[in-house]
Formats: C-alpha cells, sequence, structure tokens
C-alpha cells in the first residue's frame, strides 16, 4: 500500500505532540494539517489547559474534541505553536495564508516561544513564491495595494468570494520570486491597507517536521 499525502500529515501531527509541554496552553493553525495536529491534541486533551486557535475554523474542531478554546488575550505568552504551511525553506522561511488565515495565524505565532512547522514533503522548496502570496487587505484598499503589488513584480488577484475571519479581503499574488524573504515581508508590511503578507520570515519556523516517505525529518536552523 503507499503512502499518500494525509498519511504524512497524520504522521508530523502525531511527531508535534512531544513538543506540547504538560499543563500548556497550545497555540494552534489552520488548515488540513492542522487539523490532524488537533485531532492528534485530542488524545492527550487531559495534560493540557487548553488552546488558543488561529481561525474560526479550527476552534470549531477544537470544541467539538472538548478541548478549551482561550482568546490570547487571557491566555498570555503561549510556548508553542504549531502550524502547517504553503511553501517551506530550508531556513524556516514560510509562505502561508492559503486557508486565508494569515493574520491571525502571525499573532498567534508571534505571541508564541516556539513555531513548531509541520507539513509534508511538497511543502519544501528552495525558493519561495510558486505558491501564490496570500495578502490580506483592507476592502477600500483593494485596488490601490494591488498598484503597488504590481509595481513590486507581482500579479495579484482576488480571491473570489472570501472572506477572512476579521472581514478583509485577500489578494493572492502570482510570479513572485522570493530571493529575500525577511525584506519582501517588510516592505509589504508598509503599503497602506495591508494588513497582514503570508511570508513567515521575520518570525519563521523554529522546527520544521516534514513527513517523508522514509518518515518524519526534523529540521531546525
Ligand atoms: C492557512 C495556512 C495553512 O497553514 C496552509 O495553507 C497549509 O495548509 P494545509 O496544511 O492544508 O496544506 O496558512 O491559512
Amino acid at each position: 500500500m503507499s503512502i499518500t499525502q494525509d498519511d504524512l500529515k497524520r504522521a508530523v501531527a502525531q511527531a508535534a505532540v512531544a513538543y506540547v509541554p504538560v499543563d500548556c496552553i497550545v497555540g494552534v493553525g489552520t488548515g488540513s494539517t492542522a487539523n490532524f495536529f488537533i485531532d492528534e491534541l485530542a488524545r492527550i486533551k487531559h495534560k493540557i489547559r487548553g488552546a488558543v486557535a488561529s481561525s474560526e475554523a479550527s476552534a470549531k474542531r477544537l470544541q467539538q474534541h472538548g478541548i478549551e478554546v482561550l482568546s490570547l488575550n487571557d491566555a498570555g505568552e503561549l510556548s508553542v505553536y504549531v502550524d502547517g504551511a504553503d511553501e517551506i525553506t530550508r531556513h524556516l522561511h514560510m509562505v502561508k495564508g492559503g486557508g486565508g488565515a494569515l493574520t491571525r495565524e502571525k499573532i498567534v505565532a508571534a505571541a508564541s516561544k516556539k513555531f513548531i512547522c509541520v507539513c509534508d514533503s511538497s511543502k519544501l522548496v528552495d525558493v519561495l513564491g510558486k505558491f501564490p502570496l496570500p495578502i490580506e487587505v483592507i476592502p477600500m484598499a483593494r485596488s490601490y495595494v494591488a498598484r503597488e503589488l504590481v509595481k513590486l513584480g507581482g500579479q495579484p488577484r482576488l480571491r473570489e468570494g472570501f472572506t477572512t475571519d476579521n472581514g478583509n479581503l485577500i489578494l493572492d499574488v502570482h510570479n513572485l520570486r522570493i530571493l529575500n524573504p525577511v525584506e519582501l515581508e517588510t516592505t509589504l508590511n508598509h503599503i497602506a491597507g495591508v494588513v497582514t503578507n503570508g511570508l513567515f520570515a521575520r518570525r519563521g519556523a523554529d522546527v520544521l517536521l516534514l513527513g517523508t516517505a522514509s518518515g518524519v525529518q526534523t529540521l531546525t536552523v
């Protein structure tokens, strides 16, 4: 029987549980890999105090498992944040936001001591940008931000029919070859009307658990 992408996601989710300290509040990401992690977390729910979710969808899944969901304001600093990525490099810089949860993901990651990224091997790349870079934008700034993104060499496309948990829009930027993610993340943050961009380079992951056909590999910087 051949190994599926879901098998790899489940394997990294299981491996991530080892990074969750007893009696802690866990930061939880969004997406299909994060969902596997939530399902694994349910098995040890008696050992944790609860979770802070990076999206309404993850909050719902956590609650369905009987895991208490706390607000970040009540939880304070978190010891660990576990989330997937759309692309990741060996420097543990990421593109995230394929699920549109980038802003809350960036906030919860920033408030966590350790970021554990869980991915199947298809997400590991040499250069970021093949996956369109998501940018969360205040609705009235959509056209202005799109023009600024074109000036930077990208091709922004509005994510049709999608509104973020924060009530904003997503522009997915195609055709970027991101050779300096830290610099581009900073540049994008300075465009008026941009709430968050999907580059997680200034605060990248601390550990990558990469699911491969030969097992889970652990990469650190
Ligand atoms: C959601 C994200 C996800 O982490 C990213 O899209 C990866 O998702 P998946 O695990 O389903 O491949 O950033 O906003």
